[in-house]
Parts: structure tokens; sequence; C-alpha cells
């Protein structure tokens, strides 16, 4: 695995549109950091979670996250059919094998802490503000509206779950970090695309930044919601749930949708 798959903020914007969006740059990703793991980590690191409040805790973020995972999942997958080009339905087909493995590994991290009902349990814990936004990025995906799909999922969703997932693997528990931190690598190149491809699309169509922002005021606050309830859950300082917006406000900024 080379360097510029862990930064592709850090590729040329003609580099990544050309090799960055194919299953080869995605084999050698993957390669890089899943070889030798089985569900997202390796197979001898110990349980350390044994507190039940500790893992109640854990078992309520995780849920959440579950939650964004299938958006996302749902989303790639139903996009490929009204994608502009073929390299983004490529692309998108990639993001849709990583957002499946992401739902996978979650799932199996709630299975070790002892949830025996996953589906039932996600249920219960999810955010109502998650929730929502669920619905309204489905109605985006079901109008054939690529570009605030997109930008719902791959940037706005995306941006903050990167935070969150990056923030957690800090304080989280062996088994956990590692399965986060595999995830975030993932995302990355999701958060990748979504950037490039909004932004030559935004150069074309001045007009697409006005739908851009509507889209931003009606769902980033769910999201900001969500995911300052998980920082809280996970033991990170009030004063950090702050900071947790700013990767997602320096992506808007690139795109001129701020
Ligand atoms: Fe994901
Ligand atoms: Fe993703």
């Amino acid at each position: 695995m080379g360097e510029p798959v862990e930064d592709v903020h850090q590729l040329d914007p003609l580099v990544f549109w050309e090799h960055a969006r194919s299953f080869e740059f995605w084999f050698e990703a993957v390669q890089g950091y899943l070889e030798g793991s089985s569900f997202g980590r390796h197979p001898e690191v110990p349980e350390s979670v044994r507190e039940a409040d500790e893992r109640d805790r854990l078992v309520t973020v995780l849920c959440n996250y579950c939650v964004g995972e299938t958006i996302a999942l749902e989303g790639a997958g139903s996009l490929i059919r009204v994608a502009p080009s073929r390299p983004a339905k490529v692309f998108l087909s990639t993001q849709t094998v990583d957002e499946g493995r992401h739902l996978e590994v979650l799932v199996h991290r709630l299975l070790e802490l002892g949830v025996s009902d996953p589906e039932a349990e996600i249920a219960r814990r999810a955010s109502p503000s998650l929730q929502e936004f669920r619905r309204l990025h489905g109605e985006l995906v079901r109008g054939d509206d690529w570009d605030a799909a997109l930008f719902a999922q791959n940037v706005i969703l995306e941006e903050m779950e990167f935070a969150v997932f990056h923030r957690h693997a800090q304080l989280a528990d062996p088994r956990t970090r590692e399965v986060l931190l595999g995830i975030v690598k993932d995302e990355r190149r999701h958060i990748g695309f979504g950037e490039n491809e909004l932004g030559r699309r935004l150069k074309r169509a001045p007009d697409l930044q006005r739908r851009l922002r509507e889209v931003r005021a009606e769902l980033d606050p769910l999201i900001l919601r969500t995911f300052r309830e998980a920082i809280a859950e996970i033991g990170g300082p009030a004063a950090e749930r702050e900071d947790l917006s700013k990767s997602y406000l320096q992506a808007v900024t690139r795109l001129g949708v701020e």
C-alpha cells in the first residue's frame, strides 16, 4: 500500500480521476491493511471490554455506526444506476463492497460484545436524527438526484463519520480500535471520490452550489447531532465535540458550499 492511498486529498485531482476510482487501485489499497485480518482485525487481539457500563455505551455507539454504514451501503449501491459516467459506476461498486464490509465487521463486534439480536438492538438504539437523515437521504436517492445524494452521503455523512471514527479509535479498546482504523482508511477514498466528482461538476454548473447549500442546511445538523452524541458516549471532552466538524467544514469550503 503506497502513501497516496492513505491520503487521497494529496492526490492530484487528475491522478485521482484517472486511477483512484478503479478496482486496480482498490485491490492494492485494501490488501495493504486487510490481509491476514478477520472481521477487520487481527484474530489474536484479546477482548478488554468487561465493565457493563462501558460495554453498554460502546454498543449504543456501534449500533449508530451500523445505521450510518447501512445508509452508505444502500446509497452507494442504488446510486450506481444514476451515476453519470462508467468510471463513477465502477467506483461506486468498490464503495458498495467497502460499506458492506464495514457493516459486517461492526455487527460482528456487536456479537462479540454479547448482543444476541443485532437487528433489534440497532433499531432500539438508533438516534432519531440519524434515522431522519436516512429518510431524507433515501428520498434524494429515489429521486435520482445524483449531486445532492452524493453530497449528503460522501461529504456530509462520511466526513463526519471519518472524524468520529478516527477520534473513537484513539479512545477505544484494542479490538474496536483496529476495526475502526480499517474503516477510516476506506472512508478516505469515498470522501476523495465525492469531493472530486462534485468539485468538477460544480465548476461546470455553478447553480449547483445553491442546491447543495440547501441540502447542507437541511441535513448536516442531523449528522452533527448524532456524532456529538457519539463523542459524549465514548468519553470525549465537550470541547472536542465542536472540533468534530472541522474537517467537514474544510471540505465544504473547498467545494464552495460553505
Ligand atoms: Fe463506511
Ligand atoms: Fe464510506
